[in-house]
């Protein structure tokens, strides 16, 4: 009997979570996974749940068990995977029959698939918050049709997070829109997590301190500005002890950081619309450079790894992880502003801040506050709203003091030198770039503004006198 009100496939770590959170909900989910014996076990562990749950074996199984205009989620892995189970599936779904992207797509390839789409429909939606996330509230992120969004509407903002009893889900706009919005989340969650690194390696190797020490710091700055979900794993991770050795299990894990592509796609996609994304640059390559543990080896055998004592108070590494945090933020935003003009989509910033508030890895308090500045005024660079100029002039001391002798002192800083430097370029009337303008037209006859004059096309004395060149 077609009783399903949604249709789930690829039980993996997020697809069975988001599962049970459906059925929690009082959604009768018909569920399938490509190895059988998975979507079996998933049923059979699902206790009270299971009754909200049709385990199916094929994909006709699965179509016949939902009730029309079908709704089927994907969480399958992002790319060939979602085109080939799409494929597979359409030709048991009917006209008006939706497919829902759930994972992390490239967001070019989700706005390829709503353009492709004919009979079937499909939507493409950001979920973010891990496993945990997944299965008791999850800051989701819509893309598509608005039809298709209000037919999915209650079932997302069901099983979403809350916060203050407002759902974490909400429309970003069409084709791909919610996909792009994700991408960038997850590049902001990259900038965050590499500041937050560099702040533990200030303490660590400058400051001397061990583990727990490290854990208790972060412990303390969670009940205050830089309160949200990283710094809370952040202290928890850093107290943990290894069971099998009783060391600290930060010491015990290799130092390589992995990627699945989300960060290196938001920088990318940054580079096509000119938006200064620098901190998120400086995570993902930090990340890159992780990997590269030989050639790091060789490097130390060859220049020596040491690094002095950092001076610098943990106050001051607090503030500078505030106004780090705050320009990675403005910076992100700024990315959805520009991308929202180039794809005509009308971004709800302020929405997306509100929906980055619970649920999502980077949770925060100061989504909050984020949420409030660019609700004032949404075209306005974040870092201008007056209640964020007036943190980062209260803390961008700290950040040149810790970023400046840390880098003289041998620390790696990138991310928090990026944000830095984007901050003392972006507070400066007249740039450098004046030096780049003549030389481009030195070598290239480019042409020039003058400070002096109106029109475009003006060239130095170093460029020979030629009709057309003024
Ligand atoms: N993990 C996270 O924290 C997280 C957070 C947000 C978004 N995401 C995104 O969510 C998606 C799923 O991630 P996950 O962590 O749940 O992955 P996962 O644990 O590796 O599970 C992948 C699922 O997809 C199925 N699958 C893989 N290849 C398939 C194919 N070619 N055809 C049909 N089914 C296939 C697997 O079935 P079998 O059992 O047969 O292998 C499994 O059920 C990804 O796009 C990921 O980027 C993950």
């Amino acid at each position: 009997m077609a009783d399903a009100d949604i249709g789930l496939i690829g039980l993996g770590t997020m697809g069975a979570m988001l599962a049970l959170n459906m059925a929690e909900k009082g959604h009768r989910v018909a569920v399938y996974n490509r190895t059988g014996s998975v979507t079996k076990d998933f049923v059979g562990g699902a206790g009270d749940l299971a009754s909200n749950l049709i385990a199916c074996d094929t994909l006709a199984e699965l179509a016949a068990a939902i009730r029309t205009p079908r709704a089927v989620v994907l969480m399958v892995p992002a790319g060939n995977a979602v085109d080939a189970v799409s494929a597979d599936l359409a030709e048991y779904l009917e006209d008006g029959d939706m497919i829902v992207d759930a994972g992390n797509a490239n967001f070019r390839d989700t706005n390829r698939r709503f353009e492709e789409a004919d009979r079937i429909k499909v939507m493409g939606i950001g979920v973010s918050g891990g496993a945990e996330g997944a299965r008791h509230g999850p800051a989701i992120m819509a893309g598509g049709a608005p039809e298709a969004w209000e037919r999915m509407k209650p079932i997302l903002t069901a099983i979403a997070a809350k916060y203050d009893g407002q759902p974490c889900a909400d429309y970003m706009g069409p084709a791909g829109a919610g996909h792009f919005v994700k991408a960038v989340h997850n590049g902001i969650e990259y900038a965050d997590m590499q500041i937050i690194a560099e702040a533990y390696g200030l303490m660590r190797d400058g400051l001397g301190m061990d583990a727990k020490a490290i854990g208790a710091v972060f412990d303390k700055w969670n009940q205050g500005p830089l309160a949200s979900y990283l710094i809370e794993i952040s202290a928890k991770v850093a107290v943990a002890d290894d069971p099998e050795t009783g060391k600290a299990m930060l010491d015990i894990i290799a130092d390589r950081a992995g990627q699945k592509g989300t960060g290196r796609w938001t920088v990318i996609e940054a580079q096509h619309l000119a938006a200064p994304v620098t901190v998120i640059e400086a995570a993902v390559a930090a990340r890159n450079t992780s990997a590269q543990s030989d050639l790091r080896t060789t490097g130390e055998a060859i220049f020596g790894g040491r690094a002095e004592p950092l001076d610098a108070t943990l106050d001051q590494i607090e503030q500078a992880l505030i106004a780090g945090k705050i320009i990675c933020y403005s910076q992100g935003f700024e990315m959805l502003r520009r991308a929202s003009a180039e794809f005509d989509w009308s971004l709800p910033l302020p929405g997306i801040a509100e929906v980055w508030r619970a649920g999502c890895i980077i949770r925060s308090e100061m989504l909050n506050d984020m949420s409030r500045a660019l609700g004032e005024d949404s075209d306005r660079l974040l870092m201008h709203a007056p209640f964020f100029a007036d943190i980062l002039k209260a803390n961008t001391q700290s950040l040149r003091h810790v970023t400046a002798h840390g880098i003289a002192a041998g620390h790696a800083v990138p991310a928090l030198a990026a944000a830095l430097g984007y901050f003392d370029a972006m507070r400066k009337a007249r740039s450098t770039a004046n030096m780049i303008q003549a030389q481009r037209d030195f070598f290239g006859e480019h042409g020039f503004e003058r400070t002096d004059r109106d029109g475009t096309g003006f060239h130095g004395p170093w460029v020979p006198p030629r009709p057309g060149n003024s």
